[in-house]
């Protein structure tokens, strides 16, 4: 039964019972005792009736106003939601329990729209995700498949040529496996699904042992690697120390790759920032636009220079990096000058402060 329907059957129970039964009550009384005259009692009645009237439409009609009013337009509002529409507002004007019904209905649209926000930026992003992948994977097939049709129709007739056209199928099919190793990676590290093994890290003997490692590298490819560490000897962090590494490893293979000098430098520097510690690893390589410095820990952007050049690369490296970041609870950014250098920034919160706040 609809809502209007019983409120008129309860604007006619109010306005016919009492009625009838005074009526009764009234005729038994002018029979039966004869203390009223029926003229009388019928003018009673018809007072009666009168005030029964006007109190049953005025709150018949405050009832209405009250509850049907504000529910078709609950009503109208969920329909637009159903609908897709999600700026259907719906403002609470009262205090009361249709208040506080419209308030629960505004924070459920607030949530349903940002979640249906959420997910239009993820299909974008999974749509843009697969069209990187298809053109980053497809320009190294188109080599591999150049280099084996030379091989194949003799194009590559002597046994240097066809050293050289292997090596380079070779090349491009590491390139690719790494590509999907990193793809791989990132999905998984976007999707929460790879578990962070955090421990207490003593920050001076870690940074240490890495410098040392890619030290070895570095000196293979003739690049001076700089190295201070001005924190504390005591100073402890909580970190995924292979996940870091792997940042610290994704940022100086961007120094080396970067790289447009005669002499290559890279100086790391590790520093005490109030509750944190900062990471500086600067080089002196071919340094970032300004305009492009915002963007290069979005995921698939490269530079238009070094889209241009040679040098392989996906653009996920840097965005790997920030994530990795940021699940620590630190933050990374860049500062640049084209020609000069780059310099890579990060903090990582200090472990006794996280435990004291
Ligand atoms: N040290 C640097 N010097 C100059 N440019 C840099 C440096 N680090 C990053 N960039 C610029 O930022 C872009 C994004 O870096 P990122 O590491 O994400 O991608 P990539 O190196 O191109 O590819 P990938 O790391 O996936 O192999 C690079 O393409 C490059 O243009
Ligand atoms: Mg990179």
């Amino acid at each position: 039964m609809k809502l209007r329907t019983r409120l008129i059957i309860v604007f006619l129970s109010i306005l016919i019972i009492p009625t009838i039964v005074f009526y009764i009550c009234l005729r038994i009384i002018s029979a039966n005792i004869g203390l009223v005259e029926l003229d009388v009692a019928n003018q009673i009645m018809a007072l009666v009736f009168l005030l029964l009237l006007i109190t049953a439409s005025f709150f018949c009609t405050w009832i209405y106003y009250s509850i049907f009013s504000p529910i078709s337009k609950l009503n109208e509002a969920m329909k637009e939601i159903r609908d897709g529409n999600m700026e259907c507002v719906l403002e609470p004007q009262t205090h009361d329990e249709i208040g506080e019904l419209f308030q629960n209905f505004e924070e459920m649209r607030l949530r349903l729209k940002e979640s249906a926000e959420e997910k239009l930026k993820y299909d974008r992003e999974s749509k843009e995700l697969i069209s990187n992948i298809s053109h980053d994977l497809k320009t190294p097939i188109t080599a591999i498949q150049g280099y084996m049709e030379g091989i194949l129709e003799g194009v590559a007739d002597t046994p240097e040529k066809q050293e050289k056209y292997l090596r380079t199928v070779y090349n491009k099919a590491k390139d690719m496996s790494r590509l999907i190793e990193e793809l791989t990676f990132y999905t998984k590290i976007d999707t929460n699904k790879i578990p962070y093994n955090f421990s207490k890290i003593n920050v001076y003997n870690y940074f240490s042992d890495c410098i040392e490692e890619v030290g070895l590298e570095l000196e293979s490819k003739g690049i001076i690697l700089g190295y201070t560490n001005s924190t504390d000897k005591d100073t402890l962090i909580i970190a995924d120390g292979e996940q870091l590494k792997r940042v610290i490893n994704n940022i100086i293979s961007n120094s080396v790759k970067y790289l447009d000098k005669a002499q290559g430098i890279i100086d790391i520097r590790v520093k005490d920032s109030l509750d944190s510690i900062l990471v500086e690893i600067e080089d002196n390589g071919c340094g970032i636009a300004p305009k492009d410095v915002p963007k290069v820990f979005d995921r698939f952007y490269r530079t238009d220079a070094s889209r241009n050049s040679l040098k392989g690369g996906s653009g996920i490296g840097l965005s790997i990096v920030k994530k990795i970041i940021e699940d620590h609870g630190g933050r990374i950014w860049c500062t640049s000058t084209e020609h000069i250098g780059t310099v890579m920034h990060f903090v990582i919160r200090k472990y006794q402060e996280v435990y004291r706040s």
